[in-house]
């Protein structure tokens, strides 16, 4: 039985030694995106990928990926992003200058676009732009690490998306990332959301990725 909600593995938390792997691990057992977190040291602290991953990912699956970019002026890297194969670009709310341009870029481009917002943003940022995007992105962690713990107050902020959503028949799906495991993954679903992020659950956990995903697909039937 095919579960109404998508899970996306975030590959923060695999082995990079064996990348490839990895996803292909995630792919055969159910992902339905793979996630990428791309981080530059100034939006958040950390500093990962680039790219040239997205484009080995590429190489390594088909299935979509889903671009996560935790950067400053994601418009700086939109059309190389697309070009190596991303299907779906995610950028924060509050790292753009211009977020309305972005979105139209990355919209001109063909590919799929989507805002995320930190624990610390309001969703009323979005109404405004609902019109132009597909996926909205709710931070339940403050973006920059895997394995951080989720932020239960956040629950609310995706019912209220998920209202929003529904109130204006909007087609846009919400996307939640950040602490989610098989404790925390009931609330996030049943708070409405329609993609479910995944990263140590599914790639530092002592059982097999594919049993990992099953696992967590298991409780959101
Ligand atoms: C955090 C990233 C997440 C992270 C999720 O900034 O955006 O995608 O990899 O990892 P977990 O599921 O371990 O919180
Ligand atoms: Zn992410």
């Amino acid at each position: 039985m095919e579960s109404r909600i998508k899970i996306a593995p975030s590959i923060l938390s695999a082995d990079f030694g064996i990348l490839r792997d990895q996803v292909i691990e995630a792919q055969e057992g159910g992902a339905d995106y793979i996630h990428i977190d791309l981080m530059d040291g100034q939006f958040v602290s950390n500093l990962t990928m680039g790219p040239l991953i997205v484009d080995a990912v590429r190489k390594s699956t088909n299935l979509p990926l889903d671009v996560h970019m935790m950067v400053l002026e994601p418009s700086r890297f939109v059309s190389e992003l697309v070009d190596v194969g991303a299907d779906l670009l995610t950028v924060h709310y509050e790292s753009a200058k211009h977020i309305h341009r972005t979105i139209l870029d990355v919209k001109s481009l063909g590919a799929k676009a989507g805002i995320a917002i930190n624990p610390g943003t309001s969703s009323d940022v979005i109404k405004e732009l609902l019109d132009q995007i597909d996926v909205v992105l709710v931070m339940t962690v403050n973006p920059g690490y895997s394995g951080q713990e989720f932020i239960k107050s956040m629950v609310p902020k995706i019912k209220n998306v998920r209202k929003m959503l529904d109130d204006s028949s909007s087609e846009v799906e919400l996307e939640v990332d950040g602490g989610i495991n098989v404790d925390t993954v009931k609330l996030v679903a049943d708070a409405g959301a329609d993609i479910i992020v995944a990263g140590s659950a599914v790639y530092n956990h002592k059982n097999t990725v594919a049993q990992s995903i099953k696992n967590i697909r298991e409780l959101i039937f």
